[in-house]
């Protein structure tokens, strides 16, 4: 659905129970709407628009959208007239319409999309489901997630695997070298973070998946913060899998991800779970012996059961408030934001370490970095103080800070943390 004022009058009864200042937010949607139109990265006033149709809080900065994405109105609107719906009469099922949505936003067919949770849980059906024995190799990096590092070392500590390790370089092409070094005749997977939560650099997947193609060996890529950030096309792409969520930079309800598991890959990965939807219909415990049947033709092998209705039609509605603005708009606009942070933090010269590249194809909007003399924690202390988001990376000792920026921020959010550093060194 694309936002006009008939659509908000319409709804505005549905949403009565919302005060009048996020009625007005509301209201401002209607002014987002750009037809196709290319949007400057620095129009203040179109995104100022974008923001009010938030109900983040003035009150606070919130600079954390690595860690989860506040959805809009819009979403929150969908949600409630699903859940709405779905008590009033009693409807079953109806987020059919959601894997072939996803699947068009992300360059994929609809036969390939399997509903998750999370991120978490796409990459354990990818870890789980890929054939591996005592002594196979598996690479990843040292700036894992915990749910990209704990799937693999459960497997290392049940199967015998061997965990290979190297740490991404600030340029795309030394990252690639340093991969490609590690590969041995018994390399199995590589399965690396599109951006890694640390610092957010953005690593050379395509070129990744093409070295592991050409070495016969598999890519499961943990794109937690791919979808929603940057326009996707994962056929492009050429990963096997690639676990991502809606809750991040898609905006959309927490709880909610998908993963990506390529058609022809399909019979390679073997689903773990079973239940309503995930065989083709033909099971049977009456017939002597029983009858197995086989597993459904797509990704719905890989879930079953009841679904998070009201929470599809909410991730529904997260790709419509996304195409609304355009995603390539929003790319152009988090880039800028993160560039604005990478130039101001590197304004304090060799006070501010930044663990995130410049190097143009690496960075994007997510920015990690140090403050010489001041401990990570502190800092992270002193901006909630001051009702600014951040987070602390203390993953793998890192113990650094990131700052992640999204289109409901603007230049002088970024300024309040900037201005913060400076009574600090
Ligand atoms: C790189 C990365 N991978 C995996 C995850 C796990 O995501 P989820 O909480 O959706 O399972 C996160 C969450 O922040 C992440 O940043």
């Amino acid at each position: 659905m694309k936002f006009n004022r008939r659509n908000f009058i319409r709804s505005a009864s549905v949403i009565a129970a919302f005060t009048i200042s996020e009625m007005q937010a509301l209201a401002a949607k209607s002014q987002i709407v750009t037809d196709g139109k290319v949007i400057d990265d620095d129009d203040e006033t179109y995104w100022h628009n974008v923001r009010q149709s938030f109900p983040l809080s003035k009150d606070w900065t919130y600079l954390n959208n690595g860690t989860f994405g506040p959805s809009p109105f819009p979403v929150i609107e969908a949600i409630h007239n699903a859940m709405m719906d779905q008590d009033r009469e009693g409807n079953y099922g109806g987020y059919d319409s959601t894997p072939g949505k996803l699947a068009k936003f992300v360059g994929a067919n609809e036969n390939e999309i399997a509903l998750t949770r999370n991120v978490t849980e796409g990459i354990n059906i990818a870890c789980w489901g890929v054939p591996l024995q005592a002594g196979d190799e598996v690479i990843l990096t040292t700036h894992e997630h915990v749910g990209n590092a704990l799937p693999w070392l459960n497997r290392q500590k049940q199967h015998g695997i061997v965990i290979k390790k190297y740490t991404p370089a600030s340029t795309a092409d030394e990252t690639l070298n340093r991969i490609a070094s590690l590969i041995t005749k018994r390399t199995r997977v590589i399965a690396t973070p599109h951006i890694p939560c640390t610092q957010g650099q953005v690593l050379p997947v395509k070129s990744i998946c093409r070295l592991a193609k050409d070495k016969g060996i598999f890519s499961l890529i943990d794109g937690a913060h791919g979808a929603g950030m940057m326009p996707l096309n994962l056929h492009d792409m050429g990963c096997d899998t690639y676990a991502t969520c809606s809750h991040k930079w898609m905006l959309g309800p927490k709880g909610t991800g998908f993963l990506y598991v390529r058609k022809e890959f399909q019979e390679t990965l073997t689903p773990h779970y079973g239940g309503g939807g995930t065989d083709n219909g033909k099971w049977d415990l009456m017939t002597d012996p029983v009858t197995v049947g086989d597993y459904a033709p797509s990704a719905h092998r890989y879930f079953g059961g009841t679904q998070a209705n009201a929470l599809y039609t909410g991730v529904n509605a997260a790709i419509d408030f996304i195409e609304t603005i355009g995603q390539a708009n929003i790319h152009n606009r988090i880039k800028y934001l993160g560039h604005y942070t990478q130039n101001r933090l590197l304004e304090f010269g060799h006070r501010i370490e930044l663990l995130t590249p410049t190097e143009e194809r690496s960075r994007c909007a997510v920015n990690g970095f140090r403050i010489k003399g001041v401990d990570y924690q502190k800092f992270y202390n002193l901006c909630a103080e001051n009702k600014i988001r951040i987070r602390q990376v203390p993953e793998n000792g890192l113990n650094c800070l990131r700052v992640s920026t999204h289109i409901y921020n603007n230049t002088s959010e970024v300024d309040k943390m900037i201005d913060l550093i400076k009574k600090s060194v």
